[in-house]
């Protein structure tokens, strides 16, 4: 029997609901599985913690995340009792940064039941790997005088390694997938770091002789999304321009509600965390109507990283086959409760086996 430690922090909000919900999918599956079980260690770590304690998370809390194999979150944020940037920056973002979890990676598929604002969606399912540790999100930089005079000046940080680990990792998931990977870049207006990230691609892509690739300029490529969705398998980005294309994705997948993302940990030092892409919805708190696709497939991507992808593949049928049914909540023009979800899904897993 294998023992999986998972470090879960559910966080504010909707957090606190669909969390708990899923780790039920997540212990059935370990039933199903029989050789392995899911041992969870859950933080309270939220913005009522840290009206309690003042911080996010306590100073030994980062050495606790450590001894576990994955981090599985929910959302963070209540700005109506912490401001965002504190709640964010102390647990999050700390997170990210502290586990060295260097890329973030987001899927967007077209899934049969879910209404894509595109006329025509064609089945897309892509993966967008996003550079998660420097680039545009610098802290270098200042601001100097005010006024008619004031100065705002931020810079940009590419680093060999970050870029080319991004890189590499973008074409090792293509060799799994369609074989394809496009490079999301905007060399004819940012003259230093995009045409230094091309060259970088371009080494890598000799690596890679059977991957087909490609370079588009942001611009286009945000276009291209809608025009052509169908076309992409791997998409690599910097960190901003990542950012704006995983939005993106998840827009033209139909709801927030189910977008799926992971930070990875390359160096094996640390775990990764695995977190959906939507927040803590306020507006939703407290009615059982949140949808937990999101959490859901979250939890399949970590199955598929600790090296359970017959469970993940399991539990992503499940996922597809409840929409498919018209089991969904209301964000997907359903009219069932997150809970009648989470039992239809656990209902189809134990047919499965
Ligand atoms: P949000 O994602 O929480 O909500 C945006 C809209 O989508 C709301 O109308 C909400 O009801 C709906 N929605 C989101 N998830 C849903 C789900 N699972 N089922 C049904 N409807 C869903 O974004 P918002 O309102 O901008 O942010 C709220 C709080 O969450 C803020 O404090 C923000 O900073 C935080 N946040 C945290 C994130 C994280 O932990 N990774 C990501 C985004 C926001
Ligand atoms: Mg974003």
């Amino acid at each position: 029997m294998s023992k999986i430690k998972i470090s879960v922090i559910p966080g504010d909000g909707i957090g606190q609901e669909v969390v708990p919900e899923t780790l039920k999918v997540l212990d059935t599956l370990a039933e199903i599985h029989g050789g392995v079980s899911f041992q969870y260690e859950t933080h309270p770590w939220s913005c009522e913690y840290y009206l309690e304690h003042g911080i996010m998370m306590p100073t030994d809390g980062m050495a606790r995340l450590h001894q576990t194999d994955a981090i599985y979150l929910g959302a963070v944020g209540n700005p109506k009792l912490v401001p965002d940037h504190v709640s964010l920056w102390g647990l999050l973002i700390k997170i990210r940064r502290e586990c060295e979890q260097v890329i973030n990676i987001r899927p967007a598929q077209y899934i049969e039941g879910v209404t894509s604002p595109l006329a025509e969606p064609n089945n897309f399912d892509f993966i967008v790997v996003r550079e998660n540790s420097e680039g545009e999100y610098s802290e270098v930089g200042g601001r100097i005088h005010s006024g008619e005079d004031a100065i705002a000046i931020q810079n940009a940080v590419f680093t060999r390694k970050a870029t080319e680990r991004t890189i590499r990792y973008a074409f090792e998931l293509a060799q799994k997938r369609k074989g394809r990977v496009t490079s999301a870049t905007k060399s004819n207006g940012i003259v230093h770091s995009m045409p230094f990230w091309d060259e970088v691609f371009q080494e890598v892509a000799n690596t890679y002789p059977e991957i087909e690739t490609e370079s588009n300029h942001i611009d286009a490529l945000a276009a291209f999304f809608v025009s052509k969705p169908q076309h992409f398998d791997v998409v690599v980005a910097s960190n901003l321009f990542g950012d704006i294309l995983t939005d993106l994705g998840a827009a033209i997948m139909g709801s927030i509600g189910i977008a799926p993302a992971a930070n990875i940990n390359l160096n094996g030092k640390y775990p990764s965390m695995f977190e959906p892409v939507h927040g803590s919805a306020p507006d939703i708190i407290g009615k059982g109507i949140a949808n937990p696709i999101g959490q859901l497939w979250t939890a399949k991507m970590m199955l598929d990283h600790l090296g359970f992808e017959e469970l993940g593949s399991m539990l992503f049928r499940a996922i597809k086959e409840t929409i498919g049914e018209g089991i969904k909540t209301r964000d997907l023009g359903g009219s069932a409760n997150m809970k009648e979800v989470i039992d239809h899904i656990i209902g189809k897993l134990r047919l499965y086996s």
